[in-house]
Order: C-alpha cells, then sequence, then structure tokens
C-alpha cells in the first residue's frame, strides 16, 4: 500500500463501513483500508443491501480525512469511480461511469459505492464483482463482474493495489483538479446523449442527458429546452439509449 493507505484485513464484519466508521471515531489516520473476507450486512444506497460473493468479490471501505472544505466531500464518490473504471481497464478497454455512484460494464453493474460522512471523515465503501460468475436471481439481469466481461480470472490483490493507486490520486483532485476527474468521469459517462429519469429532492425529472458539469453535477436537457444541474438524485434510471 502506498502511503499513507494502510491495510486492516477483516475475516468477517457485518459492513466494511462500520467498520471503518468506527476506526475513525477512534481517530485513526486517513488511509485506513478496511478489507472484509466475508461481509455479512453490506450494505448499499437507499437501505439496499449488498450482495459479495466472499471468495470472488472485493468489499472494502476506505477511511478519509479529506483536506478539502466539507460541501466537496461528495465528490469522492465520482472520484472513486471512476478510480474504479481506470483499475478495471486493466482487463478491459473502457468502463463505465454512472453518475453518481456506479461502474458499468457492457450496460451492467459491476461496482457500486458507498459513501457515508462522520463529522471529521469520510468512509468510502467499494464493491467490485470481480470474478462472480453466478448471482442471486433478483439481480442478475443487471449485475455483471470482471472475470465475465474480461473472460479471465482476476487476481483481486492485483485489482485492490491498482484501485488504490488511481484512488490517491483522484481523492487528492477533489479541489484544485476536479476537472480532470470531470474530464474523465465524461469520457466514460454511460448515461450521456441518452434519456434519464430520476428522483431529485426536488421531485422527479427526466431529459436528455448532456454528460456532467464542472462541479460534477448531472446536466440534464428538459423537453422544453431548459438545462438543469442536478446535484443530488436517487433512482438515476436510463430510460432510453440515444447512440
Ligand atoms: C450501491 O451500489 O448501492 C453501493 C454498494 C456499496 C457496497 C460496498 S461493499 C463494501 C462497503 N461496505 C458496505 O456495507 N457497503 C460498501
Amino acid at each position: 500500500m502506498p502511503d499513507p493507505f494502510r491495510l486492516w484485513l477483516r475475516d468477517r464484519c457485518g459492513s466494511t463501513n462500520d467498520e471503518a466508521c468506527r476506526l475513525g471515531e477512534g481517530g485513526a489516520g486517513s488511509g485506513a483500508v478496511v478489507v472484509a473476507g466475508v461481509q455479512t450486512a453490506g450494505r448499499g444506497r437507499r437501505g439496499a443491501s449488498w450482495f459479495a460473493d466472499p471468495a470472488d468479490s472485493l468489499a472494502m471501505s476506505i477511511l478519509w480525512r479529506p483536506h478539502a472544505a466539507k460541501p466537496l466531500w461528495p465528490r469522492l464518490a465520482l472520484a472513486t469511480g471512476l478510480a474504479v473504471a481506470e483499475a478495471c481497464e486493466r482487463h478491459i478497454p473502457l468502463a463505465g461511469v454512472k453518475w453518481p455512484n456506479d461502474v458499468w460494464i457492457n450496460g451492467r453493474k459491476v461496482a457500486g459505492i458507498l459513501v457515508e460522512a462522520g463529522a471529521d471523515f469520510v468512509v468510502v465503501g467499494i464493491g467490485i464483482n470481480v470474478n462472480t460468475r453466478d448471482f442471486p436471481a433478483e439481480i442478475a439481469g443487471r449485475a455483471t463482474s470482471l472475470a465475465v466481461e474480461c473472460g479471465t480470472t482476476i487476481e483481486r490483490a492485483a485489482l485492490l493495489a491498482e484501485f488504490i493507486s488511481r484512488f490517491a490520486c483522484h481523492a487528492a483532485q477533489i479541489e484544485s483538479g476536479f476537472s480532470a476527474i470531470v474530464q474523465g468521469v465524461n469520457h466514460r459517462c454511460v448515461l450521456h446523449a441518452n434519456t434519464v429519469e430520476m428522483t431529485s429532492p426536488s421531485g422527479r425529472l427526466g431529459g436528455r442527458c448532456e454528460g456532467v458539469g464542472p462541479g460534477g453535477e448531472l446536466l440534464i436537457r428538459h423537453h422544453n429546452g431548459r438545462l438543469e444541474r442536478v446535484i443530488q438524485a436517487d433512482d438515476v434510471r436510463l430510460c432510453r439509449t440515444g447512440r
């Protein structure tokens, strides 16, 4: 692990995000990486549970104490998504980033990211389907793994190391240098030029996605021509492919 990252291996735990949060509350320094062998209560966004096949996936959480001001911390989601995509690209030509927190390959989700903030730290949880071949029926149509997509078994430790080195780079760019993250995300934006729908704090909205703006916001062109800058949204659905 490059400085300041340190591995905390847990054979078995509930959620690595909770473990990393406990480390943060106990005063641990930025860069603690909790990796679970088995995660018994892994969770996703909006209260969903997270399926992680123990031997074939990566479930980890990074304790991070950003130098940037707190309002910029949510940018870590895009920084992390880009880092995961780039790590995957050691094995496939191009991975997609689905704003705000997912990584897709060939229209299916290969990784999810859950960012949770404490008082003076952030926990960035990452679940990657690495060598998984069989998914539970309820997600089988939407999920994929890196191994399925590239046709070979992937060494998880090498993928973890590659991801950490990309995360180290992008986590340092959430203040100055964020344009490089936005550029990387736009290059991989799976929503771009597609019709999308989502639930934002101001209600349901939809339109044609024009990519990600300079602050990391999603740019949505309404049917009436107005451009909306969406800072936060749940349940972003791709309705119609435009390219
Ligand atoms: C999502 O797509 O909804 C986010 C999924 C995040 C899953 C990871 S697995 C490691 C970390 N620990 C958790 O409990 N969740 C995240």
